[in-house]
């Protein structure tokens, strides 16, 4: 059983700008792969390279196993990282690459070789061991770049971007295989990437980060379902969340005993559910901001649908199994995702939207506004 990794109050400031790290806490549980995600600039490697003893900690307490690492140098802190430039020697062969940082430690050659076989054995490289980096595909190479690591046998492991050199289908299968390894082996692992699919099928838990700040961590299906806040909300799931500005408001519904709450964003009024809103943050006028993927939108064509929202299709994206229309409305540009199956839609045809009372979110105003949920 491997270690766990605690951040306690960690920050990081260069010179004398803004922090690049704020106060982060996050407990890495033995065993846990833990991805950071987030956009350019928001301090993944920071956090991940202070981890890794490659950046000095300006505040907090960082701790491996129990134990407190700020002044360990890196080469006692039993972590291996992988880097995006993984850069192998050139001169080696895959087994001498594979093996480096173990004759580095002084362990014997057969007993070398019995851990680069078993580690080139899990990642399909048996036949490749005896060739040179220049002889390999890049997924290859990203491979021999993986066992070297795995052969360390360490408490943690450390990937910062670690597919982002490959082809669309090459990063696919790696990060299958990376999901693997780390069942198999289940080291602490702390992966980062500014992708936010490789995020949500890698991780046991997933830390959004914003301006060096963590906004949410949780389950990738929590994070997807509950997000904490507009960021996040934008940040996880493809085609992005749609946001419109509204005010909450009574439903005026005629003849409805409990006529219930809707959002009024321009001149469309969207019913919302039980539990989508607090009790506390019912008000009357309330300005909010109101959220819904793109498979929780409908359309409709004139005429047929009331409180729906008037809008002309701008773009059609056929994508196979859906279909995902742009539509230009008041409230600007909305992308709905209609299921195959559906009747098909024209750029330029009048249409109407309409919202799935069940996939609503409400958030606060602002970039970084509040999820209103009960739970
Ligand atoms: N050595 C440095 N000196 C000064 N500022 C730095 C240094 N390294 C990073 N920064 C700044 O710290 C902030 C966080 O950078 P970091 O590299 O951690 O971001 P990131 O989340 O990894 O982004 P990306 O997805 O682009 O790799 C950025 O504003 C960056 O400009
Ligand atoms: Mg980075």
């Amino acid at each position: 059983m491997t270690g766990d990794v605690q951040l306690q109050g960690v920050s990081k400031v260069y010179g004398a700008g803004q922090p690049a790290v704020r106060d982060v806490s996050l407990t890495i549980a033995p065993g846990e792969l833990l991805v950071l995600v987030g956009p350019s600039g928001c301090g993944k490697s920071t956090l991940l390279r202070m981890i890794a003893g490659l950046e000095t900690i300006s505040g907090g307490t960082i701790r491996i196993a129990g134990k407190a690492v700020n002044d360990t140098p890196p080469k006692d802190r039993d972590v291996a990282m992988v880097f995006q430039n993984y850069a192998l020697y050139p001169h080696m062969t895959v087994e001498e690459n594979m093996g480096f940082a173990l004759r580095m430690r002084g362990m014997p050659k057969p007993q070398r070789a019995e851990k680069v076989r078993a580690a080139a054995q899990s990642l399909g490289l048996t036949d490749l061991l005896g060739r040179k980096p220049g002889e390999l595909s890049g997924g290859q190479r990203q491979r021999v770049a993986l066992g070297r690591a795995i052969v360390r046998e360490p408490q943690v492991f450390l990937f910062d971007e670690p597919l982002s050199n490959l082809d669309a289908r090459l990063r696919v299968s790696t990060r299958g295989e990376i999901k693997a390894l780390h069942q198999r082996l289940r080291v602490t692992t702390v992966y980062v990437t500014h992708d936010q699919e490789e995020a949500m099928t890698l991780g046991d838990r997933i830390a959004v980060m914003h301006a060096g700040q963590v906004r949410q961590c949780d389950t990738p299906l929590a994070v997807y379902a509950r997000p904490a806040d507009r960021m996040v909300a934008g940040f996880v799931g493809t085609p992005s969340m749609n946001f419109v500005d509204g005010v909450l408001t009574r439903n005026p519904a005629q003849g409805n005993a409990s006529p219930g709450w809707c959002v009024r964003a321009s001149n469309w009024l969207v019913p919302i559910g039980p539990g989508v809103c607090s009790e506390a943050a019912l008000q009357e006028g309330k300005p909010v901001t109101l959220g819904v993927r793109p498979t929780g939108l409908l359309l409709a064509k004139p005429g047929e649908a009331e409180a729906a929202l008037a809008g002309t299709v701008h773009v059609v994206e056929p994508l196979g199994e859906a279909t995902d229309i742009h539509v230009q409305t008041a409230l600007g540009l909305l992308v709905v995702r209609l299921p195959l199956g559906t009747p098909p839609w024209r750029a330029g045809e009048a249409t109407l939207v309409l919202a799935k009372p069940d996939s609503l979110h409400l958030f606060e105003r602002g970039e970084l506004g509040k999820r209103l949920a009960r739970d």
